[in-house]
This record gives C-alpha cells, structure tokens and sequence, in this order.
C-alpha cells in the first residue's frame, strides 16, 4: 500500500494506493457515513460498501451520465441529505467515477457551507485525475464544470480490483488522462506506457500500480504549486481546450475528446516550433496503442464550434502545449490557428 498527500490551502489530502473498500470507516474518524454513488457502480459493489459499514438507507445512488452531472442532480441529492438528518459531523463519500466523484465533492463542499468528504474511485480516469486535486463541480446549459469549487477531499482511496468490472472503452478513456500526465510531466512514465501497453490494457497489478502512482504523482506536483489555477495548473488541461469543444459538440467520452485534444495540440506545438514532429508523431501513435482516437469526424460541427467560443473568448486564449515528451508550457495561441490544425 503507498500513501501519498496532497497538502493544499483547502485542505489535505491522503491519497491511499491499494486501499481496499473494507476500511473505508477506517479513514472516517468514526463520523456517521453517507454515499453517493451510482447505479452501476452499485450493483457491483453495493454489498461490499454496506459490508464495509454504511448503512444501506445511507448510500444515495445519482443517474448515469455527463447529462447528469448538473445543478438538479445536486438538488436531489441534498434533499436526501436533509431527509438523512446529515449535518457537519457526517462524513460523505463519493464511491464512483469522476462524474459521481465531482457531484458529490461539490454537494459536500456547498451542503451546510461544506461538510467533509472523501473519495473511493472505481474508474481509471477518476483515480488518476477526477478525484486528485479538488476540483469539483457540474455543468450547465452545455458548459462543462462552469458551477464548482476548489476543495480537497480529505482522503482518496484507490483499488486496483474495482478496475476489473469497469468497461473496456472507459478504461481506454482512463488511459487518455495518465497519457496526458506522461506527456506533460513524465517522459519516464510516457516511455514505459509505450513498453507496456499490452500488461497495463490487461491491468497487470504491478504494472497498473506504477501507473495510476506516477499519474497522480504528476498531478499532485502541479496542483501543490497552483491549487488555484494561476498559472502551473493549466498544463493539466493539455488536450481539453479542444477536448470540451469535442466532447460538447459531438457527444464523444470525456477520455476521447481529451485523446483527440492532444493530437491537436501536439501538432499546434509543432507548428509553433516548441515540439519536434518526432515527438508529435510518438504521442500519436501511444494514443492509437491504447485503443484511442486521434481524429474527430466531425470537424465541420467542431469549426462551427470554434467560431461560437472565438466570440465568447476572444481572438486569443491561453493553452497548454508541449516542448518535449514529459514538459508543457502554456502560450497564447489565436482561436484561428486552432482551427488551423483541425483541418490537418
Ligand atoms: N474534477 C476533476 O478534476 C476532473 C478531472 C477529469 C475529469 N473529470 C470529470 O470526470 C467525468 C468523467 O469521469 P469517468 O470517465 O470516470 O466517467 P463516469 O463517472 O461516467 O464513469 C464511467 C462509467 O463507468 C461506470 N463505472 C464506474 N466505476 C465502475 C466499475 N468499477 N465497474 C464498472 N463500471 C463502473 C459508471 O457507472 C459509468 O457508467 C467527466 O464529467 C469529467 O469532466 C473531472
């Protein structure tokens, strides 16, 4: 088991790796426990958490999808709080994906002015970067996390086993994120993606381990310098200014609308002479090896999109891009030359 912590000015957190969900009470200082999860993830391991302690009338289970991680799902959800009679002194959970992981994180950080809170991810994506970091929040009228806080939960339990049951292409989604971290801050850890593909797809343990570890040890370090997105943190959205627009505009994952981000960007950086095409060229082609895609097929939407946000932005907006395999550097790039790699 590794223990990581992730000290910040809204709190801190302890991230725990191998952690299994039989000790969640452990890490609730005896404090009444409440869930929020989802009905998948609770079909699965719905009788582990009440196994672990949490009374079954305690677990508020919210609706599947992107379409529900809004202001009325956070509603719903301190309704039952208030019905479960749950104030300050209750600890509350969100056991799930980074779409549970950002409603409930935000339902604590707003519920009585903030309650605690802590994590149990159970996909790959939200162990190595939804539930890292504090960010939390919904989206609304089409604007992706536009409602949210910064606060850390106050633990983060990763299990490698919950990986096990989670769907293929949300896996692959998973690996478009620790993509993103190896290419922005850990050439190491990009390298031995490439070395490993097969063993970490078939979520090899100590294979699996070394990546999810590494992932979050990369966010960890940029979060502790920024917390608050003044600068530093931005590199993390390497990949999600033309992700969001993807992912808004043509219905596709969070995971492969970030994928596709990244190919873009990789090749803006090209252009803008910071990064080699060799380089580009090996972040494709890691991309493609995890079963990911790196063109969208609907560029004629996504350019009417970019049109939509040049009026909303301005001529110019601030993005990450790369100046080598494991290093970013945000710059001022124009909306036009966005649409400039698209086309190519
Ligand atoms: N707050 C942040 O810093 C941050 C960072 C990255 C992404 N996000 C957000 O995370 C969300 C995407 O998260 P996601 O990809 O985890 O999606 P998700 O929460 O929708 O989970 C994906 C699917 O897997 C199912 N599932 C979850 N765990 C499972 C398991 N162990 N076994 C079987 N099925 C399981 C879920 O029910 C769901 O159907 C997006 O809304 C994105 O904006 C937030």
């Amino acid at each position: 088991m590794r223990v990581m912590k992730l000290e910040g000015k809204s709190g801190t957190c302890q991230i725990v790796l191998g952690e299994g969900l039989e000790n969640l009470l452990s890490h609730c200082s005896g404090n009444k426990v409440v869930v929020v999860t989802d009905s998948n993830v609770k079909r699965f391991y719905g009788e582990r958490i009440v196994k672990a302690g949490v009374g079954a009338d305690s677990i508020i289970e919210i609706g599947l999808g992107e379409g529900n991680k809004t202001l009325d799902t956070t509603c719903e959800v301190y309704r039952k709080l208030l019905e479960l009679e749950i104030d300050r002194s209750c600890v509350i959970v969100g056991i799930g994906g980074g779409i549970v992981c950002d409603v409930s994180g935000f339902v604590a950080s707003t519920y009585m002015r903030g309650i605690e809170f802590g994590f149990v991810p159970t996909t790959l994506l939200a162990q190595v970067d939804a539930s890292i970091g504090g960010k939390n929040g919904v989206n609304l009228d089409g604007y992706k996390n536009i409602v949210g806080s910064i606060r850390q939960p106050k633990f983060c339990l990763c299990n490698f086993d919950v990986l096990k049951t989670l769907p293929r292409e949300e896996l692959k989604c998973g690996f478009a994120e620790v993509i993103k971290h190896a290419a922005i801050g850990n050439a190491e850890l990009f390298a031995y993606l490439e070395a490993n593909t097969e063993r970490a797809m078939a979520l090899h343990r100590t294979t699996i381990e070394k990546i999810v570890h590494d992932s979050i040890v990369v966010k960890v370090n940029i979060v502790k310098k920024d917390e608050f997105e003044k600068g530093e943190r931005m590199k993390l959205n390497f990949g999600h200014t033309l992700g969001h627009a993807i992912e808004r505009e043509t219905g596709l994952s969070h995971g492969k609308a970030v994928a596709i981000g990244m190919v873009a960007a990789a090749k803006l950086s090209v252009a803008k002479g910071l990064l080699g095409e060799k380089d580009a060229e090996r972040l494709e082609k890691l991309i493609e090896a995890y079963g990911l895609p790196t063109k969208t097929t609907d560029k004629g939407k996504l350019l009417e999109a970019m049109k939509k946000d040049k009026k909303r932005l301005g001529k110019k907006i601030r993005m990450a891009l790369l100046e080598g395999i494991g290093s970013a550097r945000i710059v001022e790039v124009g909306i036009n030359e966005l649409e400039g790699v698209l086309d190519g």
